[in-house]
Order: structure tokens, then C-alpha cells, then sequence
């Protein structure tokens, strides 16, 4: 267990769990939620006495959400979370949709992307994020005051979650400054930060580097994106910044900015795998090539089917002897583009199945829903070939979660090195998503790998992904922050 000096006040879009009405009851009930990010940075909250700020999941216009205390029975991570430890944020509808699926998902997720022809710039939009900005910011404050006034000497660690959050930083500290409170804000964001050609296509976004300038660290999973990041401050702003040390001055503040790959908790996926029961029928001849996604356009699921495609037509050898499973997860419904996606994947695999299906086989298998985590550890120890394949990606969980689950015979993980996680996962098969002929001669090889090749290249992976796992993530971001401006000390300046 990781130990923090300061009681961390963690604000996010979402709280750790999902919020559900027992309609027996009428009574509100905690839903696990299983983020890596949950159940790294939720007990660090529990063991720190610290808070956390964030949507309920609910619209109650106006109503007070109660949070329920954690059922006896939960063993999730956030059970020894108290209700008084969680600030829920509470939006009127209408302001929700446009911050959350008009600013943050048609605008942003787009554009860090590096998708800007998918992205809506719309000024309306923008003033709902500013506006919820704010409120997560005055709840913020609220936290920050209640953990000062509990412990005085200790400075709050207030701790911003993702591309939902750009602006909260400066109104934090303006109110805590006012108020006399001590504290220090931190920001990591999940998804990529685009270089300075797509960032400069939105309208304020100099409003938006100095909204994150506000903090006093920053992290990315990867250099890459630091140094887009810093790139953008000096660009925009025209702020002095060293790349080596990766520091940028602004307002006569120097703010530190850290690669920090974010990670799973390996162990428990290795654990889930050993104990998960089968469930892939015991078929000798048959081999199972995986994807597993949010239903999301940045995850390339169509060019990964094409490339299948082309694979049975290139490679008949396969028909029969191979099924790909294709779990996709439902995201962000209410929003044009993923309802688009959703009905081109039917009609795409459809067709396919239509095109190939013997009496006794269809080349794929696809399951629009969530599956239990044990049966994700057993699909993933079970399969042959995992297709981690996006056209742009912060990091990637399922490659690190796929190769933390071969405790068995090796699987072969195929990885694009648009996500994150290709950065340092160099023993995957590497493929560009948009090269179909070189995806299907990559799935090809994948498939036909023999058993010691696959062994060297997995037990490598598994090296370094078991020690660099999401503990070692949050340590590395404490350590992070331990440069902060309330220690001069240690400090870095420029
Ligand atoms: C990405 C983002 C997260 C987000 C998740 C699910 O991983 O970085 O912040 O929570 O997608 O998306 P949703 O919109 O359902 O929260």
C-alpha cells in the first residue's frame, strides 16, 4: 500500500461507483465500478482520511443525492470509502449534456484524439464546461476546507482527473486563496495530448492551456505528450519552458510537467485468470483472436474487422479454425458519432458472417454488452491472439490486462503503436490499424507463432508489466508531487 504524506482530495467526472435504486427499497445502492484508476487511487483516499469529488451518475434537478454507506458484504475498493468521504456533484440535465457529451465528448475526446474533422466547436458548449468547471471547483473548495479545518498543518493534495476537468485548477486556488486555505492541485490526463497543429484548431485554447497551467504538477502517460504539452505553453503563451527537465513558467510559477504511464493491478488479473473457469468451449483446433473495447471510433474496431476480413480471403487455411470475439462495451449512447459506429459494426459483421459461415462455424463472435470480470480473465487466458489495435490512444488497459492473464500456453498480443501503451510494450507485434494487407499478414503471423517465440516475447512483457503496475504508478505521481510550490525546498525552478 502506497503512502501519502497529504490527505488527497480526488476530483473526477465520475465517483467510484455507480449509484443504484433498489426499487424494492426506494434506497439508493453502491454499484462497483472497476476502473484501474478506482482501484488504485480509492484506498489511498480511504487510508489518507482524503475525499472524493464527483458526479453521482444521477440527475435529481435540484434534489440532494444521499450516498449510501458501502454494503457489508462489498469487498470492492472503495468499500471502506464512507458517504462523508464522497462529495457528490449534482447538475441540472440540460447543463450536463452539454458539458459532458457537447464539450467533453463531441470537442475534446475528438480533438486529443487528433480527429479535429469529428470535433464541434461551439461556444455554447464551451460556457456549460466553464460553468461545471466551476461548480466541481466550489465543491472542491468545500473539501479543501473540511480537510483543513480537520488537520491544519497538513496541505491537501487536491488531485484533477482527465479532460472533464481542464479548468478547475485556477478557481480552486483563487477561492482557496481567498479563504486562507493551503493547498496543492495536481492534474493527470487519461487520454493524449495532441501536438500543437490540432490543439491550436480550438478557439480558446488559451483559455484551456492556462486553465491547466493553474496546477502545480501535471502528468501524461507518455513523453510524446509532455512534450506536446510544453510545446503548446511556449507556442501559445509564449512561456519559457525547459524540455529536458520538462518545466514551464507561467505567471512566475514553475509548473512541473511528468510522464506517468498509468497501469492495472496486475496481480489480481494474473489471481482472476488462475481461478476464472473456462469459457471458451475445449476445442483443440479452434483458436480465438480477441478485441476488447468501449464502443469508441479512436478504438479502430472497423479497420480491425476489415483487416479479419481480409485475413479469411488471404489466408483460407483459417476458415473454420479460427473465431474472432469481438467484446464492445456501450459508451457515450446519446452521442451521433458512437450511435453511427454502432449500427456500421452490425451491418459490417453481418455481412462477413453472412459471407463465411459454414454449418458448423461463423468467423466472428461479437457481444455488444459487459461481461464479468471473471469471464474476462478467462476469455483473455483462453485466446490465441489479442487485438489491442486504436488509431490513437492516451494508454490502453486491455494489452497490460491480456498479458497479466497468460498464465497457461502464451497468447500473442497484436498492439498499434498509436496507444500509449506501445511505447514501451516492444515485444507485441506492432501494427499500423490503416495498413489492412500488413494487419492481416500480422494476424497471419500471430496465429502461426511458434510456441517458443510466443513464450520469449510474453514472459518479457509480463516482466516488466508486473512491476510497473498501477501501484508503482501512484507511486511514481506521489513522488511527482512532492516538488511542489508549498516546498520551496525541492521545488524545481528554471
Ligand atoms: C476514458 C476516459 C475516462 C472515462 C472513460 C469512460 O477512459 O479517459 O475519463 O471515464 O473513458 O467514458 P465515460 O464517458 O463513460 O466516463
Amino acid at each position: 500500500m502506497v503512502q501519502s504524506t497529504s490527505p488527497m482530495v480526488v476530483v473526477a467526472n465520475r465517483l467510484p461507483f455507480v449509484l443504484k435504486k433498489n426499487e424494492a427499497t426506494g434506497l439508493f445502492e453502491r454499484k462497483q465500478s472497476a476502473g484501474g484508476l478506482v482501484t488504485a487511487v480509492a484506498p489511498v483516499v480511504v487510508e489518507t482520511g482524503g475525499l472524493w469529488v464527483g458526479w453521482s451518475g444521477l440527475h435529481l434537478e435540484g434534489k440532494e443525492v444521499v450516498i449510501p454507506e458501502a454494503d457489508p458484504s462489498d469487498k470492492s475498493p472503495t468499500a471502506g470509502l464512507k458517504s462523508e468521504q464522497v462529495i457528490p456533484v449534482n447538475i441540472e440535465s440540460q447543463l450536463f449534456d452539454d458539458y459532458y457529451n457537447g464539450q467533453c465528448n463531441a470537442t475534446f475526446w475528438p480533438l486529443f484524439h487528433s480527429m479535429p474533422d469529428r470535433a464541434v466547436f461551439n461556444e455554447d458548449k464551451w460556457k456549460a464546461y466553464r460553468k461545471v468547471n466551476e461548480e466541481f471547483a466550489r465543491l472542491t473548495v468545500v473539501a479543501v476546507k473540511k480537510l483543513t479545518e480537520r488537520n491544519p498543518e497538513q496541505v491537501p493534495l487536491v488531485w484533477l482527473q482527465d479532460y472533464h476537468l481542464l479548468l478547475a485548477a485556477n478557481s480552486i486556488r483563487a477561492a482557496c486563496d481567498e479563504q486562507g486555505l493551503r493547498v496543492k492541485i495536481a492534474f493527470f490526463l487519461h487520454i493524449p495530448f495532441p501536438s500543437w497543429d490540432i490543439m491550436r484548431l480550438f478557439p480558446w485554447d488559451d483559455e484551456l492551456l492556462q486553465g491547466i497551467l493553474g496546477c502545480d504538477s501535471i502528468g501524461f502517460h507518455i513523453e510524446d505528450y509532455c512534450l506536446n504539452f510544453i510545446d503548446c505553453c511556449q507556442r501559445r503563451l509564449g512561456c519559457r519552458v525547459d524540455r529536458e527537465q520538462m518545466l514551464v513558467e507561467h505567471n512566475s510559477f514553475t509548473v512541473g510537467v511528468h510522464p506517468l504511464p498509468i497501469s492495472i493491478p496486475y496481480e489480481r488479473f494474473c489471481q482472476m485468470a488462475m481461478a476464472a473457469p473456462q469459457v471458451v468451449k475445449n476445442n483443440e483446433k479452434m483458436q480465438i483472436i480477441l478485441g476488447v473495447d468501449r464502443l469508441d471510433y479512436t478504438k479502430g474496431l472497423t479497420h480491425r474487422i476489415k483487416a479479419f476480413e481480409h485475413l479469411l480471403e488471404k489466408y483460407p487455411e483459417h476458415k473454420e479454425n479460427v473465431t474472432f470475439l469481438q467484446i464492445a462495451v456501450p459508451s457515450r449512447t446519446d452521442v451521433k458519432e458512437y450511435q453511427e459506429l454502432k449500427e456500421n459494426l452490425d451491418q459490417m459483421i453481418g455481412r462477413i458472417n453472412g459471407r463465411f459461415s459454414t454449418p458448423n462455424w461463423s468467423p466472428i463472435r461479437y457481444i455488444y454488452g459487459c461481461i464479468s470480470h471473471d469471464q474476462l480473465a478467462a476469455f483473455y487466458r483462453d485466446s490465441s491472439v489479442a487485438l489491442v489495435t486504436p488509431l490513437r490512444d492516451g494508454m490502453n488497459l486491455v494489452a497490460k490486462e491480456y498479458v497479466a492473464c497468460q498464465t497457461g500456453d502464451p497468447g500473442v498480443l497484436v498492439l498499434s503503436p498509436f496507444a500509449g501503451a506501445g511505447n514501451s510494450m516492444l515485444e507485441a507485434l506492432q501494427v499500423n490499424p490503416f495498413e489492412t494487407n500488413d494487419f492481416s499478414d500480422t494476424i497471419h503471423r500471430a496465429l502461426t507463432m511458434p510456441k517458443d517465440e510466443k513464450e520469449l516475447r510474453m514472459r518479457q512483457l509480463q516482466r516488466r508489466e508486473r512491476e510497473r503496475d498501477v501501484e508503482f504508478w501512484l507511486q511514481s505521481f506521489l513522488k511527482s508531487v512532492d516538488c511542489l510550490k508549498d516546498d520551496p525546498a525541492k521545488k524545481g525552478t528554471m
